[in-house]
């Protein structure tokens, strides 16, 4: 397809992409056998059968399980490089991505080990692929407001390698006021912010994220599309939205690619762009999420690149650093 071949040649920026979501069953296997980990599943094609889900729950259930091979800098490099080269190929000149440290915190890996290994891949990526990037803590939601101040305490040592704090997993009960001074002592400290909201959780969370939170961005927003006073807010303020098209069909949050509401968010004014928040899970990495798109929405080379743009524009790379992909 013409369309596929041009956006594949444009330069592009993910700014929604969980590390962690990037594990691939071959990558899980493999680490499992170095580190002596037990898996629940015989082989990589019966893990990877256990990858239908109803909703986000079921998805974090899968995510949480596989992470548990992760153990020691080398994996956190690991996992960190194969994204890198893998979206080296898609066209992907800058990536910030999320880590949830306090799922393996709770499994007793250091921060130092997590951020040191995501990192050392992270400054290769840069040196030998010109891929830049910045780093997001993510708090994880059904967890209390403690220990996400607790992580952050412990994050100071690390605030130098780290660019900004997300908030993501199970969103239905967890609304954005839970965290309001996690995040305002984040902005605080002079850190951007991004916050999962109107995902699964309604319009009232991307509210609450835009005015008590003072979101930077808003990962998602679908739900916002059932508010239009909240659809005028968003296009007025120019928020950027980090949708991602093939989360949002494994998860249900779309029922078929083709009721995708990408279109109707672009004619809003919305300033939307691509992602693939976990590609291992979901079926794909930037290009393939573009290609799906194109198949299923009659999205126009203009769009495409305006898609493209705002993951620029909507980034947390200087002016300056953004110019010479514009
Ligand atoms: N939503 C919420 N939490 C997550 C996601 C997501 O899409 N991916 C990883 N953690
Ligand atoms: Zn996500």
């Amino acid at each position: 397809h013409k369309l596929v071949d041009l956006i594949a040649a444009c330069p592009k920026t993910e700014l929604h992409l969980h590390l962690e979501g990037s594990l691939e069953p071959a990558m899980v296997f493999a680490l499992a056998e170095r580190n002596g980990v037990i898996l629940p599943y015989a082989s990589v094609a019966e893990l990877q059968a256990a990858y239908q889900f109803n909703n986000l729950q079921e998805f974090l259930d899968v995510y949480y399980a596989g992470m548990s091979v992760l153990l020691h800098e080398a994996d956190f490099y690991d996992l960190t490089w194969a994204y890198l080269q893998r979206v080296h190929q898609d066209g992907v000149v800058h990536v910030e991505v999320f880590f949830d440290p306090q799922a393996h915190l709770e499994r007793g890996i250091p921060l130092a080990t997590q951020i040191h290994g995501i990192r050392r891949a992270l400054e290769q990526g840069q040196a030998e692929l010109g891929i830049s990037f910045r780093l997001i803590l993510s708090f994880l939601r059904h967890l209390s407001e403690e220990s996400a101040f607790a992580t952050l305490a412990q994050a100071e040592d690390f605030f130098p390698l780290i660019d900004g704090f997300g908030l993501d997993s199970s969103e239905k009960g967890h609304p954005p006021e839970k965290f309001a001074r996690v995040f305002a002592r984040c902005k605080e400290l002079g850190f951007k912010i991004t916050l999962h909201a109107g995902e699964e959780g309604p319009a009232d969370y991307v509210w609450q994220a835009l005015n008590l939170l003072h979101t930077d961005r808003i990962d998602h927003g679908n739900r916002s599309l059932e508010d239009p006073q909240l659809i005028q807010t968003l296009a007025e303020r120019q928020m950027t939205l980090t949708v991602c098209p093939l989360s949002n069909l494994k998860l249900r949050v779309v029922q078929q690619m083709e009721q995708h509401p990408l279109i109707q968010m672009l004619d809003s004014g919305l300033k939307v762009t691509i992602n693939s928040d976990d590609p291992a899970y979901f079926g794909g990495y930037m290009m393939d999420n573009y290609r799906a798109l194109i198949e299923a929405l009659p999205l126009t080379s203009e769009q495409l690149h305006q898609l493209a743009r705002n993951a620029f524009t909507g980034s947390w790379l200087s002016p300056e650093e953004q110019q010479p992909h514009l």
